[in-house]
């Protein structure tokens, strides 16, 4: 497939004003397609994640720490996490079609198939040593809110990791002017502390990404 099919399709999940539903059913129609299309090389997200979280956590912790995957899509965060020593990996991802592939990873404890910020979730407080998000921003994607949940879900002194397309911070609407904002009231309000923002080049289609990761109190 060539990159602008590929670019596409996954446009496709990203049309504006897509609701969080039909991003939902987006993934699902292109579940069976997804891994092949956002392969390595093209979409870099998962190894980005998974590098990073790998870097906060010392290998003699891995098999302790609790983390969730979340906008978890087929289960490719999870399978590299895994690679890395990490043994206990919750999913939460909305699609159905994504969460089939996920299972049969084998890789994941816990499953919610559910989504984040745009309609409430299951998830209980202060579970988590480690929360990682993967290409789970964008259009009608998470929306700010939802980071409030992701430090809701992190335990006290745990890591939120959310590793997303530089672009979207001007081009989606939802995030222009309000995620950063969002993120530093949320520090000054001494929800979580700041450990790195960087950017980091090829994260999709040759796109500079973002990685946050932050301290939750
Ligand atoms: C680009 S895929 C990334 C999947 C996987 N993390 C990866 O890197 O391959 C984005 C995923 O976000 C999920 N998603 C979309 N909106 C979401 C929301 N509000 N909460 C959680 N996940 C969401 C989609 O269903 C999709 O599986």
């Amino acid at each position: 497939m060539d990159d602008q099919t590929a670019y596409k399709a996954n446009y496709r999940c990203h049309e504006p004003g897509i609701s969080p539903e039909e991003v939902a059913s987006s993934y699902t129609d292109w579940a069976p397609k997804y891994d092949e299309t956002l392969c390595p090389g093209r979409y870099n997200g998962p190894d980005i994640a998974a590098e990073e979280v790998a870097l906060r956590i010392p290998k003699e912790q891995r098999e302790r720490v609790t983390i969730i995957d979340v906008a978890a899509g087929t289960g490719r965060v999870g399978l590299l996490l895994k690679q890395k020593g990490f043994t206990n990996i919750d999913a939460l991802e909305p699609s159905k079609g994504m969460m089939d592939l996920l299972k049969e990873t084998g890789v994941y404890g816990k499953t919610y198939q559910e989504f984040l910020g745009a309609r409430q979730n299951s998830v209980p407080d202060d579970t988590y040593d480690v929360l990682v998000i993967a290409g789970g921003m964008g259009e009608g994607h998470i929306p700010v809110k939802g980071v409030d949940d992701m430090i809701r879900m992190t335990k006290s002194g745990g890591l939120v990791i959310i590793v997303m397309r530089k672009e979207y911070l001007e081009d989606v609407v939802e995030y222009k002017n309000r995620l950063i904002p969002h993120i530093d009231t949320l520090e000054k309000e001494g929800k979580w502390s700041k450990v790195e923002v960087k950017v980091v080049p090829s994260y999709s289609f040759n796109k500079d990404g973002l990685v946050f990761t932050y301290k939750v109190t």
